[in-house]
């Protein structure tokens, strides 16, 4: 009896405490909302892109002393500008938004020859990837496949897993909780070319890090650091977070993120009930704030004095849309919370029109513990925003995702 109230309560009190009105705190339903959304995305990232134009190579990562930072092709961001362009391009079919995609695209080219890193799939897959799925231009379809032989570079049968990071240093085979979206390509690569070596790997790597990421609570472990010889863990370690025991946001969001991709990509239950279990973590938090929009670790020791992470929040609420569209029990639960984490960026957190130089919405936090992007727009939380509002607007018209 005990267990059954524990795990209902945490149900009905959710929805209870949920805003579950036709509008939102600015009065206007939820698809005004998701129409203003979009159409200042437009106008942001237009000018942001109107801003890089000219600087031949050159993407958008932040925005930072009253400047934009940036990246090149090499930076694991370098895939999402060009990919908030696209996901704007499908959505209104503006060519200039296009001409600034295929601009912003073929300047992440080179990453496809990579083998230094895992993070082509959100590299090459928020742009090549998203391109190639409006436009089927041939030659997407190209870098992406080169992409996916640098990838694969990475897998180590034995282990099970795709390496994050290079060895070296108290590296010997590191692999980051966030390398669950880059599986993203793989089963794409899977399909486009009938091959399930692809597939199967994406499974595997995400059966071993089921296994060996996730404490008992299915809150995950930033880094696992595997033994080549054994290929047992050696040490399960943060990067990110506040400290190797404590909840990373964005990695329980990469994590919510990737079980529920995987779902759609395999229809394997586990990865379902993985899914289903990491957002009940996030959700029965106690320290996940009333707007739902998480500080950058569950356990960061100054809670509530600690900067948030919109980013996480944008890609856990991107997550649970397409989670609400496979558990019919939740699925109102699911679209509650993530209805309520969009309006709550929407009214508290996004940049004012022409203001951030283009970025859409502020405070995110890349990495506190090396004092890099803290409380500022980051180019990640833009793309997931976008998404989710997309997201959101298809299950609106019933449309599939
Ligand atoms: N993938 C690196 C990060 O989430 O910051």
């Amino acid at each position: 009896m005990k267990s059954i109230i524990k795990k209902i309560f945490p149900l009905a009190l959710s929805l209870i405490t949920l805003n579950v009105g036709a509008t939102n705190q600015n009065n206007e339903s939820l698809e005004q909302m998701i129409e203003r959304g979009l159409n200042r995305a437009t106008s942001q990232s237009l000018l942001l892109a109107k801003t890089l134009e000219s600087q031949s190579g050159i993407l958008p990562r932040t925005y930072e002393k009253g400047s934009v930072q940036t990246i090149h092709y090499d930076h694991w961001v370098s895939g999402f500008f060009p990919g908030v362009l696209w996901q704007l391009y499908e959505n209104n079919g503006d060519k200039q938004l296009r001409r600034y995609a295929e601009m912003m695209t073929d300047r992440v080219e080179p990453a496809k020859k990579m083998t230094v890193t895992h993070d082509l799939g959100f590299m090459l897959y928020c742009s090549f990837g998203q391109g190639y799925r409006l436009t089927g231009n041939k030659h997407y379809l190209d870098v992406i496949n080169e992409g996916t032989q640098s990838l694969l570079t990475r897998w180590n049968p034995k282990l099970g897993v795709i390496k994050s990071w290079e060895s070296g240093g108290h590296w010997q085979y590191p692999v980051i909780i966030d390398n669950m979206l880059n599986l993203e390509l793989l089963f794409w690569a899977s399909r486009e070319t009938n091959d399930s070596t692809f597939y199967n790997i994406a499974v595997n790597h995400a059966r071993t890090t089921m296994k060996n990421h996730f404490r008992d609570d299915y809150s995950t472990y930033h880094v696992v650091n595997y033994d080549t010889i054994t290929g047992n863990p050696i040490c399960k370690v943060t990067h990110q977070g506040y400290a190797d025991s404590s909840a990373w946001a964005r990695g329980q969001a990469w994590a919510l993120y990737g079980y529920t991709m995987c779902y759609r990509e395999t229809g394997l239950p586990e990865f379902l009930e993985q899914a289903k279990h990491i957002e009940r973590y996030i959700f029965t938090h106690p320290n996940l704030p009333e707007d739902l929009i998480p500080y950058w670790d569950f356990n960061a020791p100054e809670i509530p004095n600690e900067p948030r992470d919109a980013s996480a929040a944008t890609c856990i609420a991107s997550a649970l849309y397409e989670l609400s569209t496979y558990v019919p029990e939740y699925k109102a639960l699911y679209k509650e919370e993530a209805d309520r984490i969009l309006e709550n960026l929407t009214a508290h957190y996004r940049a004012k029109p022409n203001g951030d130089n283009g970025f859409l919405l502020l405070h995110s936090t890349g990495s506190k513990p090396h004092n890099s992007e803290i409380d500022v727009p980051i180019v990640y939380a833009d793309y997931y925003f976008l998404e989710a509002l997309i997201r959101k607007n298809k299950l609106e018209k019933e449309q599939k995702l």
